[in-house]
């Protein structure tokens, strides 16, 4: 079998760490790559990526010239969180033929929020015969899939509450700044209201996917406004100091309401300083469930291996637009990637 061919759509932070990681896998080839911002448009892969030599790919910000000459099995896409806006590129993925795995938050579960947008793309996937999936760390895995599982053991439910705390000193500069590390408490609400920091996305999105799994047909989903978290005493980590009294991340939820009743509580922490880090599941129910990894799963390299690990579950899937709810199990593609590709 020939080697699993894979476009690279968004080589970004995230994107980067993803093409890094394909390329050292056995059992695929990176076969092309786009990109529009100006620095990386023209530049050989490898630059990009900060390699010490080049790749021989050129990333290009032309979609249609890209994908029509690379006969790619599947592209990772990178960009943005927001359906609206990467409805498009993931739309001219999809009618080149190709298969797509997104790190988009809102595609996590589309339904929610852009279900016209959700049912046009998985029109156009069932018409060009190929998967797309939104997925990764969270929305996609801790908040919502592995909940999701944790469920099957249960015969009766009357509450869920995750909770994943995070100390982000030990995180990158660009994560700290999306979460308003160094600023002041004013300065923080004024980029939340001009959007210029807008805390995790896809808390919503996690909700519903539980509540859908469980056929739970929510009233309301509940997200509470984003509040900073202000450091009590000074906090550093290897780039960044915070004095007393500035913001060193945030803390946003969301509920799933019934019947006035909380059955789906998440709760997302991120701040510099966080004494403990962790991923925690409670179910009350029949029987109780607790479930805690410590510390906290690593965003970064859990996205990573999320994005690669669902590369064969989206190509031996049926053709349309599934949620990972909708997928098999989640499991680590050790070894050659094509070992993992049904026939
Ligand atoms: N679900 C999860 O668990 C998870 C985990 C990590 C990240 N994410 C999400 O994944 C997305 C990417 O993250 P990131 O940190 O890599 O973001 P990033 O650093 O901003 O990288 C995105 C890259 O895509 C480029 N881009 C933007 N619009 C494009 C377009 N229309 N066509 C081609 N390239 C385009 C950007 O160029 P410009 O800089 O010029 O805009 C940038 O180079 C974000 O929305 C992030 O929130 C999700």
């Amino acid at each position: 079998m020939r080697r699993v061919r894979v476009a690279l759509y968004g080589v970004g932070a995230v994107g980067s760490l993803i093409a890094k990681f394909l390329l050292e896998k056995q059992g695929l080839e990176v076969v092309g790559a786009i990109d529009v911002a100006k620095d990386k448009a023209g530049a050989d892969l490898g630059m990009v990526l900060g390699l010490k030599g080049k790749v021989g790919i050129s990333v290009s910000d032309n979609v249609h010239a890209t994908l029509s000459g690379i006969n790619a099995d599947i592209a990772i896409h990178a960009t943005s969180s927001y359906l609206k806006d990467t409805y498009p590129q993931i739309a001219s993925i999809v009618e080149h033929g190709v298969n797509v795995v997104s790190t988009c938050e809102e595609l996590s579960y589309p339904y929610l929020i852009e279900p016209k947008l959700a049912q046009r793309l998985d029109t156009l996937a069932k018409k060009h015969d190929v998967t797309v999936l939104g997925t990764g760390i969270n929305p996609g895995f801790l908040m919502d899939t592995l909940v999701i599982t944790l469920t099957g053991l249960c015969q009766k439910i009357e509450r869920i509450k995750a909770v994943r705390v995070m100390n982000a000193a030990t995180r990158r500069v660009p994560f700290q700044k999306k979460i308003g590390a160094g600023l002041t408490v004013e300065e923080f609400r004024e980029k939340m209201e001009k959007k210029e920091i807008t805390g995790h996305v896809g808390l919503e999105q996690s909700v519903a996917m539980i509540a859908d799994a469980l056929a739970w047909k929510l009233d309301n989903i509940i997200v509470e406004s984003v509040k900073p978290v202000v450091a009590k005493k000074p906090v550093e980590s290897k780039d960044i100091k915070i004095n007393a009294g500035k913001v060193a991340g945030l803390r946003q939820s969301a509920k799933g309401i019934l019947k006035n009743r909380e059955l789906i509580i998440l709760d997302f922490q991120a701040y510099m300083g966080a004494e403990e880090e962790y991923d925690a599941i409670a179910i009350e129910g029949v029987p109780n469930i607790r479930q805690r990894i410590q510390p906290c799963v690593h965003g970064d390299l859990g996205t990573v291996a999320m994005v690669f690990n669902s590369i064969p579950k989206v190509i031996n899937a049926p053709a349309g637009l599934f949620t990972m709810k909708d997928l098999p199990v989640p499991s680590a593609a050790l070894g050659d990637l094509r070992k993992r590709i049904s026939a």
